[in-house]
């Protein structure tokens, strides 16, 4: 037999008391008993305070000793034995011995049907109760099963409680947790920026270093050029002067003034040079002033900046057309978008052919309708490299450092196109098959932030 662990409540004991104590005055009996059984024991759980009650709450009895409520647990049924002591079978049961002859008990049993033990009377005289005794013992048994339900559904209770609260406590350490792991994170992503910056930093270290040193190298040519040629100048000047005072011949003359003449090309040369370099400087560096924005035809201002390419571009062996119609009308700013378009066919010229290989740059134009144009400059060179598609726009990005390039001319197309011109620009290109640059701006400008002309009026002069 399974028994059931479940303690009973006070409330409940002390419910029962009262049952067993009303029990014991109906049946006119000394004993009213409700019995439990234990593992291999039967306890008195409950015992009516009634004169003469020879057992007491808690008495424990071993079984398999023959007691009356053995039998009825046993046979699950009622057991009334009037007079054991002429009743052969129960002649010698223990509690005869406590003068205890007659009995009338029923089982009591958990709502699974398990046995928890009895409920009796006992009687020290002989006793042949009627059917209504019977009847009456049935009802009390109903009722105390009835609580056996509620002390189940009382003990379920409490153990979905305890789950209950064992999630909530499982819930809150979870939760704990998350905000361990949120503060970890944050810390994490803390080190990361400063990681980041230190990068940025070091990284902008870096770059400043590239531009430093490009810079000095691209003016060191021209400057180190011009000195050259003027400190020739100079010392073939003081020579002429000497020799002057002795007669000059013909010949002599045309000689210094020959080298009078090359050494003035090579100044000139190296000096324009040397004040590209600084403009383009200037250029990145300054924010541009918005000048000269007016109506014109794209095709037009675009086969005018061709007209004013240097003549490297021209004298390049290079075709370049373009093929924009007339009838884009635009009110914007011509020269920043001359010079855009200029820049951009310098690059292909300078980037996408390979020396003694003659190329084509095609520029078009495609209104898309709604207020914009995609002005494009392809070339069929031999493109840009993926790695290098997303820097070309960088400043002091070149892939000619030390040869002439500063990699400023497409920071400054990227300046032009997005502030002035009030557009975009990308660079597109896949191996091999030269690159295009599209360039999208608003047929009409916006017009451009105003600057105060003047200081703002100071407060009057006390
Ligand atoms: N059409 C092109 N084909 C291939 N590479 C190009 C082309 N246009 C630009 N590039 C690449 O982009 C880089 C950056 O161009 P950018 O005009 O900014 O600098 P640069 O031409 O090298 O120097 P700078 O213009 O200052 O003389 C170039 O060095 C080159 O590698
Ligand atoms: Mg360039």
């Amino acid at each position: 037999m399974t028994l059931h662990a479940s303690a009973i409540p006070e409330t409940f004991l002390a419910k029962w008391q009262t049952t067993t104590d009303v029990m014991a005055g109906i049946f006119d009996v000394p004993a009213g008993l409700i019995m439990r059984v234990l593992p291999e024991q039967i306890e008195v759980l409950v015992s009516s305070h009634s004169e003469g009650n020879p057992y007491e709450a808690d008495e424990k009895a071993k079984l398999n000793t023959g007691l009356y409520c053995e039998t009825v647990m046993a046979t699950r049924g009622l057991l009334h034995v009037p007079d054991a002591l002429e009743d052969e079978d129960w002649r010698c049961n223990p509690d005869v011995a406590l003068n205890m002859i007659s009995y009338l008990g029923v089982p009591l049993l958990w709502p699974d049907q398990q046995v928890f033990g009895t409920i009796c009377v006992l009687d020290s005289k002989k006793r042949n109760y009627q059917q209504k005794y019977v009847e009456l013992l049935w009802e009390i048994k109903k009722s105390i099963e009835r609580d056996f339900v509620v002390i189940e559904q009382q003990e379920q209770l409490e153990a979905s409680n305890a789950e209950l609260r064992l999630a909530m406590r499982q819930q809150e350490a979870f939760s704990l947790k998350l905000a361990q792991s949120n503060q970890d994170l944050h810390a994490a992503l803390m080190r990361l920026t400063s990681l980041q910056d230190e990068l940025l930093r070091s990284e902008k270290m870096a770059a400043l270093g590239a531009v430093v040193a490009g810079i000095s190298h691209e003016l060191n040519t021209p400057i180190g050029n011009s000195l050259l040629a003027a400190s020739t100048l100079q010392s073939r000047t003081a020579e002429f002067a000497q020799e002057m005072g002795r007669g000059l011949t013909r010949s002599r003359m045309q000689e210094f003034v020959g080298t009078v003449e090359q050494g003035a090309a090579i100044l000139m040369r190296s000096l324009d040079q040397a004040a590209k370099l600084v403009a383009s400087f200037k250029q990145v560096a300054d924010e541009q002033a918005a000048d000269g924005r007016r109506r014109f035809d794209l095709g037009d201002a675009v086969r005018s900046a061709l007209q004013g390419l240097d003549q490297a571009i021209t004298d390049s062996g290079h075709r370049v057309l373009c093929s924009i119609g007339p009838g884009i009308e635009m009110d914007s700013y011509p020269d920043q978008l001359g010079q855009v378009v200029a820049q951009l066919i310098a690059n292909a010229v300078q980037h996408a052919f390979l020396p003694g290989l003659a190329g084509t740059v095609t520029i078009a134009a495609e209104p898309d309708g709604a207020g914009q144009v995609a002005i494009t400059v392809t070339d069929d060179g031999l493109g840009i490299p993926q790695d290098n598609l997303g820097r070309v726009f960088d400043p002091f990005f070149t892939t000619r450092m030390g040869k002439g390039g500063s990699g400023l001319g497409l920071h400054i197309v990227y300046k032009l196109v997005t502030t002035t011109l009030h557009g975009s620009v990308e660079a597109s290109s896949s191996d091999g098959a030269g690159a295009c640059f599209t360039v999208t701006l608003p047929l009409l400008a916006p017009a451009p932030m105003r600057k105060p002309d003047r200081a703002p009026p100071a407060g009057p002069i006390l």
